[in-house]
């Protein structure tokens, strides 16, 4: 009988690969699972529970919060306080960091950035949500408080990034920065198997996904390349597919299994695009690389960039490395 790894099983087996991680970072990604699977249960009985809709308040960003958004926020909270793998929490849904400096966590060498709920507006219409995370090694000494200056770090720095997929099925999908590994969620056991080892994208893709309604607002470099991918060119296999959910983490992992490339540029209703670099960008750009993958803002590496604010937003433009490329050239000529 083939051996199906579970997840726990597999940080064990990996962790001694990995420089940092001791038991810490495996204690912290069943953290992450824990959560996951609290979340996953709100999700799959939100209609049963009355917990659709919006709250009536907006977050940091002024975006309407759903139900969901606070009930995921919470969950992820909760969890961490609980446990003592981190010192300190970001979330999109908070305007200021989470300190943990009780006993349990002060010694903790780590940090964690969410976007506890990723697709909100999704939610009520049953359609892909997911939860993104993001960790890195503080730069403050261990045993003080944690600072800002922990959060702000350039995404080349992150020790682990991932996602967790509430699809037709639950995925947790994380990398370590030793390649990218996939693993579906039992429900009827209660444990994520691996079922999506060393993810890489394909060699060729032909889907594009990016908001086509915001098209008035884009760069003429974008305008210009959405009417190359819709040429026909039976060589290169144009025009391409457009495939688009408003789920970054749908439309993500469909174009890494897949092949693609996904869009979220700047436009004038949203001068650095919509797509927040610390919960967001950075998370799913370090899986892209791993994935063997290039993610840019245009002209910038997205891993390089060093962050000035929490909240900020960078356009994005991820996927294959030559649909990527492609896209970039566009924006550089016109
Ligand atoms: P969130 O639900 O965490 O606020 O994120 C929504 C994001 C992202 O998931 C998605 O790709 C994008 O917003 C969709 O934006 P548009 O509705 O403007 O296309
Ligand atoms: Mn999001
Ligand atoms: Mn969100």
């Amino acid at each position: 009988m083939e051996r199906h790894f579970t997840l726990g099983e597999f940080i064990i087996e990996n962790q001694k690969d990995f420089p940092y991680a001791k038991g810490e970072l495996s204690a912290l990604l069943s953290s992450i699972k824990l959560a996951g699977k609290l979340v996953n249960q709100q999700i799959n009985k939100a209609g049963l529970a009355e917990i659709l809709g919006k709250i009536g308040k907006q977050n940091v960003q002024g975006e309407a919060q759903a139900k969901l958004d606070v009930i995921a926020n919470d969950i992820f909270i909760d969890t961490f306080r609980n446990r003592g793998e981190v010192c300190g929490l970001g979330s999109e849904e908070l305007e200021d960091i989470v300190i943990f400096d009780d006993e349990i966590h002060r010694d903790s060498k780590y940090i964690i950035l969410i976007d506890p709920l990723d697709g909100s507006s999704n939610i009520d219409v049953d359609i892909t949500v997911g939860t993104i995370f993001s960790i890195y090694r503080r730069v403050s000494p261990v045993g003080g408080p944690v600072t800002p200056e922990d959060f702000l770090q350039p995404g080349s720095k992150q020790v682990a990034a991932g996602y967790i997929i509430y699809g037709t099925s639950t995925i947790l999908v994380y990398t370590s920065g030793n390649g990218v590994n996939g693993f579906t969620f039992d429900p009827g056991i209660g444990s994520f198997f691996l079922s999506h080892p060393n993810i890489k994208f394909p060699k060729k893709g032909n889907t594009y996904s990016i908001n086509e309604g915001n098209y008035v607002h884009f760069p003429d470099g974008i305008k210009k390349y959405l009417k190359w991918v819709q040429e026909l060119n039976e060589e290169e296999n144009r025009p391409f597919t457009s495939r688009y959910t408003g789920s970054l983490v749908a439309d993500f992992h469909r174009n890494m299994l897949l092949g693609g490339i996904y869009l979220y540029p700047q436009g004038t209703t949203a001068p650095q695009g919509k797509l927040r670099l610390l919960y967001e960008s950075n998370p799913m750009a370090f899986l892209t690389e791993q994935a063997g993958g290039k993610a840019t803002n245009g002209s910038e590496r997205i891993l390089d960039i060093k962050p000035r604010d929490l909240h900020q937003r960078v356009p994005f433009i991820r996927g294959n490395v030559d649909m990527v490329e492609k896209a970039e050239s566009f924006l550089s000529q016109f």
